[in-house]
């Protein structure tokens, strides 16, 4: 693999599914998963096995369905999580074993009461364990993004020794700024005995709207795996959104970053997440949003119409959305009006768009948008058309 090729590791099944009140089933599962595996994600991280058995049925099926991505289940640093894993992972083409432990001081001193040494103890064995299993474990420091750097190189240099092939630095509680975990990436990088055995990845948390920002500041810093979810999905705030870091990387070539994602189909398994959670997705969402190639205000609708890239930075087709959208509303000027009702068929006069736009704006006022059935009323009942 290239060295300027992003992994994308998808958690949607995983992290994403921790969202308060969703639960997918397992045949839900399979269809994302299938659909995940399409879109060229290089993991998927399928579940929690030992958290319930329902959860472990799902590894082991999506382990068996799955033919191109590395299939990894999520475990604590116990042996009897990573032997469960092992056993739902046992017919993944490849799969991947991804255990770990909090490194913060407020996981070591408040939640394991602990120390710093114990820690890596537990760190060592428990990759040195998933290792007996699997050939790829992935080690994760939780809340890496409020651990020491020393003390996190210690560690990475700790799951190298027992053989971790990922390094997930974790930004658990969304907390750091970008450039604060870029430069935390960057000093991994430079400060870690052995760091070319492995690659570091990213996996941030929206607390603070940062995620995406974050995990691009982390790429651009060394990191060659990005952890997200599709639509953002996950605990409290979310996690990266899938589609937001891949259209980072694709619109910004200056980056010379790239990934092995099928953009065109981005709204489509954004979609399909949606309806299969219950979880609405917010129409400004970047990437995937009902209003992100929607133009309704006259000044950019004309600028659209003239050339789409006045105002849009990405052509939907590459995510997967037919159109630019030219919504009509009391904000919209008569280019507008002239384009929506060219595309019902009406290829208007100067002179006929004159009467048929004052009568547009006394319409428009009444109601929040204008529709095709409306441009037909509003012109057919229009004397100068007729
Ligand atoms: O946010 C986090 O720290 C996690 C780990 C369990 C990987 O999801
Ligand atoms: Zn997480």
């Amino acid at each position: 693999m290239s060295d300027n090729r992003i992994q994308i590791f998808d958690t949607t099944l995983r992290d994403g599914e921790q969202v308060p009140g969703c639960k997918l089933n397992t045949e839900q599962k399979l269809v994302i998963a299938e659909q995940l595996d399409a879109l060229g994600v290089d993991v998927i991280e399928a579940g929690f096995p030992v958290s319930s058995p329902g959860d472990f049925k799902s590894v082991e099926a999506i382990s068996k369905l799955v033919k191109n991505a590395t299939v990894c289940g999520l475990t604590r640093s116990l042996q009897k999580d990573i032997r469960v894993a092992s056993e739902a992972l046992q017919y993944a083409v490849r799969p991947r074993i991804h255990t770990g432990i909090g490194t913060s001081d407020f996981h070591i001193v408040h939640k394991f009461q602990s120390t710093q040494g114990a820690i890596l103890e537990r760190a060592y064995d428990a990759v040195k364990y998933a290792k007996s299993f699997v050939e790829d474990v992935e080690f994760y420091a939780e809340d890496a993004g409020r651990t020491d750097n020393e003390f996190l190189a210690r560690v990475c240099e700790t799951a190298i020794k027992a053989g971790a092939t990922v390094l997930n630095i974790p930004d658990t509680t969304g907390y750091c700024l970008p450039h604060e975990y870029g430069e935390k990436i960057k000093y991994l990088k430079e400060n870690v005995n052995g760091i070319d055995k492995a690659i570091l990845s990213v996996h941030c948390h929206n607390d603070l709207g940062l995620a995406t920002a974050n995990s691009i500041a982390g790429a651009i810093n060394g990191a060659r795996q990005i952890e997200c979810t599709i639509n953002g999905i996950g605990e409290r705030a979310g996690n990266t959104a899938l589609e937001e870091v891949v259209m980072v990387l694709k619109q910004h070539p200056d980056l010379k970053l790239d990934t092995a994602i099928n953009t065109s189909m981005l709204y489509g398994i954004s979609q399909l997440v949606s309806d299969n959670m219950g979880i609405f997705t917010q129409p400004n969402k970047a990437i995937v949003g009902a209003n992100a190639f929607a133009h309704s205000s006259g000044i950019h609708q004309d600028g659209v119409i003239k050339n789409r890239e006045t105002y849009e930075i990405i052509d939907p087709k590459d995510v997967g959305v037919t159109e630019s959208a030219i919504v009509l509303t009391a904000r919209s000027g008569r280019a507008a009006l002239a384009y929506r009702s060219k595309k019902v068929g009406y290829d208007l006069t100067k002179l006929q768009l004159d009467e048929v736009y004052a009568k547009f704006l006394d319409f428009a006022d009444k109601k929040k948008e204008v529709n095709d059935n409306d441009i037909h009323q509003i012109i057919e009942t229009s004397k100068i058309y007729n």
